[in-house]
């Protein structure tokens, strides 16, 4: 039986978006069913982790039969909410919101770049790819006039709690933070930071472990 959303554990949440990426993989070469075995081999999990992940989403596997990769991918996807579409902003279009500014595949997934905002003059006026970069003076009042789900913030840290209150202030219900500081964001608002160097911390650990 599928669990209800909300009873499945942040653990299996988090690793969800790689089963979406290796399920898309396989769809994308027109493998339509997989075992656990297969797909244990594939990402790295144990079998029996998978089979205890995924049985969290009903009976998409069946003995002898593996797992068919559509049905599972397109429950994740539900899960994970990419069925639906988010208007996004980002404040700060340095180095880091220009990247993410130009990366086209996250409108693939139903994320979709209305603004970009900044301080500096040289900035404001320009467009990436199409999407202008507005004064952060305009926040509030391009969110109250567009419907904005997740505000990204990509400013140095100095300013990033004022720019979550700003955010929250207008509404915005979700941020993603890559400014290195911890934010306080009232309750209601969703908050996910990343943090690049932790990954990259882990392959220095790794490498400085290495076997000779
Ligand atoms: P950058 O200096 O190229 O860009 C920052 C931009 O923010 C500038 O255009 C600046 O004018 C703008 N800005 C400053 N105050 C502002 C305000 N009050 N409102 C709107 N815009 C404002 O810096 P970069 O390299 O793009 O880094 C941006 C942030 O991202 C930094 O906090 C940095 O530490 C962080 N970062 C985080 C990473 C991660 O993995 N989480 C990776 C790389 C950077």
């Amino acid at each position: 039986m599928a669990k209800n959303h909300k009873d499945i554990s942040m653990a299996v949440i988090r690793r969800l978006p790689k089963y979406h990426r290796y399920l898309k993989e396989l769809l994308d070469r027109e493998v339509y069913r997989i075992s656990s075995k297969e797909l244990s081999l594939m990402m790295g999990f144990t079998a029996s982790q998978i089979r205890q992940d995924l049985n969290n989403f009903g009976g998409f596997g069946q003995q002898g039969y593996g797992y068919n990769v559509e049905e599972l991918y397109k429950e994740i996807q539900k899960i994970l909410g990419l069925t639906t579409n988010y208007n996004t902003v980002i404040i700060g279009s340095g180095n880091l919101g220009q990247a993410i500014a130009n990366y086209t595949n996250f409108q693939r997934f139903g994320f979709k770049l209305m603004a970009l905002f900044d301080t500096n003059p040289k900035l404001i006026g320009m467009k990436i790819r199409d999407v202008p970069i507005f004064d952060i003076d305009e926040l509030q009042e391009f969110i109250d006039e567009n419907k904005i789900d997740i505000g990204i913030i990509c400013t140095p840290k100095e300013f990033a709690q004022d720019i979550a209150n700003k955010l929250t202030k207008a509404g915005v219900s979700a941020i993603w933070n890559f400014a290195p500081i911890d934010l306080k964001v009232p309750e209601d608002v969703i908050i996910e930071n990343v943090h690049l160097s932790d990954s990259l911390f882990i392959l220095s650990y790794l490498l400085s472990n290495q076997e000779e």
